[in-house]
């Protein structure tokens, strides 16, 4: 794979369960007459409007994906998409392990590890989040906590682990427009790009997002961390005018 851009930072936005056939249209219709951007970016929609995420972007600089994949590959279980059935029209990420579907889906670690497993076993970049909760930073178990989440996934993509994308997104900072400063996101980057290290030969080259309240004002101080290679962004990805200034704030 040589995608000229790859070295460049990456912003994505996560809508979560937001948006409407005529909201999409104005939102990606902004993006896509935005011009060149600093960065490569990309879109993660609900997966009904995931066709027409794809129709409008098609042929733009901006990317796609889903917020989340089945582990499974298919069969009986009802409600759940594939990652067979993304790629199938050329679905490029999959969120995965977004502490929302953890905390309000129970979802485990070792199940965020087999649906990245998925994704990749179709060609779909996992995107695959982390982060402590409040409780679990005030105790002091931030490191412990994300490594234990971190390493559920390396062990099981094993040499495919330099594959997936990581998003630290600490639990406390999402939706709740507190931000971690750019030194205590940096902290947690170092930590998880050291343990990558220790599984592939190419965590240099590996994208860690930075996720939780990321806006045009904060971004570029996060983007100037040397591990921090982007971010994942939720609700101001819902507004063209915040979504590009948090591109335009990517490092060059
Ligand atoms: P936020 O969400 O930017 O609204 O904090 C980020 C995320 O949950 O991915």
């Amino acid at each position: 794979m040589s995608d000229p851009q790859s070295h460049r930072q990456l912003v994505v936005g996560n809508w979560k369960m937001h948006g409407s056939h005529a909201v999409n249209e104005a939102l990606l219709e902004a993006l896509k007459s935005a011009g060149p951007l600093p960065c490569n970016a990309a879109v993660c929609a609900p997966f009904p409007y995931l066709a027409q995420t794809a129709e409008r972007l098609a042929r733009s600089a901006i990317s796609w994906g889903a917020q989340d994949c089945s582990a499974h590959e298919q069969g009986a279980y009802t409600g759940e998409v594939s990652a067979a059935m993304l790629a199938d029209f050329g679905c490029r990420y999959a969120i995965v392990g977004h502490s929302e579907r953890r905390a309000l889906h129970a979802e485990s670690d070792q199940l965020v590890a087999d649906k990245a497993q998925a994704a990749l076993a179709r060609g779909v970049t996992p995107i695959v989040c982390v982060g402590e909760t409040l409780a679990e930073r005030d105790a002091g178990q931030t490191d412990a906590v994300v490594k234990r989440q971190l390493s559920a996934v390396i062990h099981t993509l094993a040499h495919c682990a330099s594959e997936m994308m990581v998003a630290y997104e600490p639990v406390w900072a999402i939706g709740t427009g507190l931000t971690a400063t750019p030194e205590q996101a940096q902290a947690v980057h170092a930590l998880l790009r050291a343990q990558l290290h220790a599984a592939t030969e190419h965590a240099a080259s590996m994208k860690l997002l930075y996720g939780g309240s990321v806006k045009p004002d904060n971004a570029a101080s996060l983007f100037a961390q040397p591990d921090i290679d982007g971010g994942l962004i939720g609700g101001a990805s819902l507004k063209a005018i915040d979504f590009l200034a948090i591109c335009r704030a990517a490092q060059r």
